[in-house]
C-alpha cells in the first residue's frame, strides 16, 4: 500500500464529548464534511483514519466515500467503545471480530485497509495475553482486512507491537518524545509507523516560530516515519500542514 505523508484524522468529524482539544468545535455538518475529504484528495492524501470510538465517524465515512472508495486507504480501530460519554474496551477474538463486520457495514466496503488495535493503555497485556492481535491475523488471512497493528501508548508495547504487527500508531511531537524508541523498533522490523497527535492535538508549542513546520520536521525527521494522521477539520489548516509537510520531506 502506498500512503500519503499525511493522513486525515477524523475524530472530529463524529465526536465532541470527552476529548482533549484546546477548543471546542461543532462537527461538520455533511457538506462540509465531504469539502474537507474533496480538499484533501485534492492535496494528495490518500489515506483516512477513522475507529468505533470516534462517534459516528465510520458511518458518516460509509456515506461521504461513496463513488470514491478506491482513492482512498481506510483505517480504521477495534477495542475501544465509546457510549453514552465514555469508553470502555473490548479486546477479546470474539468482540474483534464482531467489531470488523459492523466497521464494514458502517464503511459500506469489503475490505479495511488497515486496522489497529486501539489500546486502553495495557499494551503488553492486550499484545501477550488476550488474542487481539492474532484474531485480526485470522481476518487479515479471511481476505476482510488487509494489514493490521495497534495504537499504542507504552514504549514497550509499541515496540513489543512492532515487531508482531504490520504497523504501529504512537504518539510523536515537539512536547511529547519518548516514543521515538518505537519508531527505531519500527525501523529495525520494517513496520509501517503512523504518527498520531503529531500537533500535540492542537496544543501547540509557543516556543516556535513555525510550530506546525517545526512539529512536521521532527516527525519526519524519522527515517520510520510513514505517515502522520493529523484530525483537523479546517480546510485552511490542512493547507498550511500539506505545505509544512513537503516543505519537511
Ligand atoms: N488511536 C488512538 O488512540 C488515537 C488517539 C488520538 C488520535 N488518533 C488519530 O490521530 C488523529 C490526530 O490526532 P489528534 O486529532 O488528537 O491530534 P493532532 O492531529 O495533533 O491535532 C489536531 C488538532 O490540532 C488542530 N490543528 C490541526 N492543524 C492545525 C494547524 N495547521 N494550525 C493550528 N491548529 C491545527 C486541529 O484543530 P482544527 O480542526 O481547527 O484544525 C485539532 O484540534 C486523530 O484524528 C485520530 O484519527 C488516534
Amino acid at each position: 500500500m502506498e500512503v500519503s505523508a499525511l493522513g486525515l484524522g477524523t475524530v472530529k468529524l463524529g465526536r465532541n464529548q470527552g476529548v482533549k482539544y484546546p477548543e471546542e468545535f461543532s462537527i461538520p455538518d455533511d457538506r462540509a464534511a465531504l469539502a474537507l475529504i474533496s480538499h484533501a484528495r485534492e492535496l494528495g492524501i490518500n489515506l483516512i483514519d477513522t475507529a468505533p470510538a470516534y462517534g459516528n465517524s465510520e458511518e458518516r465515512l460509509g456515506t461521504l466515500l461513496a463513488g470514491q472508495r478506491n482513492h482512498w486507504l481506510i483505517c480504521s480501530k477495534v477495542g475501544e467503545e465509546f457510549e453514552n460519554g465514555s469508553s470502555h474496551f473490548n479486546f477479546t477474538p470474539e468482540h474483534t471480530a464482531f467489531s470488523i463486520e459492523r466497521s464494514l457495514g458502517r464503511l459500506r466496503t469489503d475490505v479495511i485497509d488497515m486496522v489497529l488495535v486501539h489500546s486502553d493503555g495495557d499494551d503488553l497485556r492486550i499484545i501477550k495475553e488476550l488474542g487481539t492481535l492474532q484474531a485480526l491475523s485470522e481476518l487479515k488471512r479471511r481476505g476482510l482486512i488487509r494489514a493490521y497493528g495497534m495504537s499504542t501508548k507504552t514504549v514497550a508495547g509499541g515496540i513489543a507491537a512492532a515487531s508482531e504487527c504490520d504497523m504501529v500508531m504512537l504518539s510523536y511531537n515537539l512536547v511529547q518524545q519518548e516514543e521515538v524508541k518505537v519508531l527505531d523498533a519500527c525501523a529495525k522490523h520494517g513496520s509501517a509507523a503512523l504518527i498520531k497527535k503529531a500537533l500535540a492535538s492542537g496544543h501547540l508549542a509557543e516556543n516556535f516560530e513555525d510550530p506546525v513546520r517545526a512539529s512536521m520536521d521532527l516527525v519526519f525527521s524519522h527515517p520510520a516515519t510513514t505517515s502522520a494522521i493529523v484530525g483537523t477539520i479546517s480546510e485552511q489548516h490542512l493547507r498550511a500542514n500539506v505545505a509544512a509537510a513537503k516543505a519537511a520531506l
